[in-house]
């Protein structure tokens, strides 16, 4: 246990190090501080353009925020814990997977190594910066960090596997139907890369809505799902389970990205209605339907035959599913014909907790912090 009970003199630093309030550069420090500015209170803090300190992250005003960091927390996890060895045997067996699911796991493993890349640098070099409330930074920074723990995962995967790493991180650029999907998000975002983008008019902040539709509602929310459904949907039948217990992970945790934008957009919509007109509400309906179809070719390439419990109509019939549910966590009108899910099961595979045991392997208990030892 940690032990803070330490009255040890602390050595006194060389005359160099202590500091000199009058030095120049001391100067300019303070000078950099806004010491008239008052403290801030709950109504001065707003999601975008907001003047208040954003290093004030108490009192916080978006408990829902803070909610989702903590949730981030305890579902920390690192791929390393999770045993291949079941994946690697099966991959190296002559038999034991078809033609088919070799390239259907192979194209979505290259879709997603790229696509975690993606979505962590649009997260810090693009909504962090235009986002002026403490407690969603906060929230963004672990999102951040679980980025980087999943393009980790297929790191990992892509060694245990001993699969061509080029072949694999290229695809985004290589396999048409999948640099269709990152060509369509990047060309969304394109003018946030520019450095002197601001937002503050109504133009600008609607752009800025568009690159968090764009990254969390239909890469997060959208095209992760039918990517979580083909490898989980094979995890079922007993194959890759190693790849399907890490996508299960990957899964819960995207689930939160995922409720983080949607409660981000809405929240943005409620203090700035005079954004969310008619015209824009059109807009974000057709993006939606736009990345759908995108979705609907990108399972024709990958499952051109399909196999058992899983084809290129059904992720398609999916994805209509989910366009609808995402329209309906907008306030939008559905885009699609009422669509049936053709994979129930995935919303028990949300639920890690309930379906821990789903593929009978080892489970860590992170939620248990306090256990730590320094000695
Ligand atoms: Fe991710
Ligand atoms: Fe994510």
């Amino acid at each position: 246990m940690l032990d803070w009970s330490d009255t040890t003199t602390i050595p006194r630093p060389p005359e160099a190090l202590v500091p000199n309030p009058d030095s120049v550069i001391e100067k300019i420090g303070r000078d950099l501080i806004d010491r008239s500015g008052g403290r801030v209170s709950i109504d001065d803090k707003a999601m975008i353009n907001c003047r208040a300190d954003v290093n004030q992250l108490l009192p916080l005003k978006y408990k829902w925020a803070w909610e989702k960091y903590l949730s981030g927390c305890n579902n920390h996890w690192m791929p390393t814990e999770v045993s291949m060895q079941a994946d690697i045997a099966l991959w190296k067996s002559r038999d034991g997977l078809t033609e088919d699911e070799r390239r259907a796991i192979k194209r979505n493993l290259g879709f997603f190594a790229a696509s975690e890349s993606l979505v962590a640098n649009n997260i810090v070099l693009a909504i962090y910066r235009h986002l002026t409330n403490p407690e969603c930074r906060q929230y963004l920074l672990r999102q951040s960090f679980e980025e980087a723990v999943h393009t980790h995962t297929f790191q990992y995967i892509v060694e245990s596997l001993g699969l061509d790493e080029g072949e694999l991180f290229n695809m985004y650029r290589e396999v048409p139907s999948i640099t269709d999907k990152a060509a369509w998000a990047l060309e969304h975002t394109r003018h946030l890369d520019d450095p002197g983008f601001k937002t503050g008019t109504p133009e600008s902040d609607q752009a800025f809505l568009r690159d968090l539709v764009a990254f969390y509602v239909i890469f997060e929310g959208m095209w992760f799902y039918t990517g979580f459904a083909q490898i989980l949907s094979l995890g079922r039948r007993n194959k890759m389970v190693g790849i399907a217990e890490q996508y299960q992970y990957i899964l819960r945790d995207e689930s939160v990205h995922l409720n983080f934008g949607i409660d981000v957009i809405n929240q943005i919509k409620i203090e700035n209605p005079h954004l969310w007109t008619q015209p824009f509400q059109q807009e974000i309906r057709a993006m939606i339907a736009t990345a759908a179809e995108l979705e609907a070719s990108y399972g024709r390439d990958t499952m051109p035959r399909g196999f058992l419990g899983l084809n290129a109509a059904l992720c398609e019939t999916y994805m209509h599913f989910i366009a609808n549910r995402r329209c309906a966590q907008l306030g939008l009108a559905r885009v699609f014909d009422e669509a049936e899910n053709p994979f129930p099961w995935m919303s028990e595979a949300v639920d890690l907790k309930k379906e821990k045991n789903f593929f009978e392997t080892r489970v860590i208990e992170y939620q248990n912090g306090g256990a730590l030892g320094w000695e």
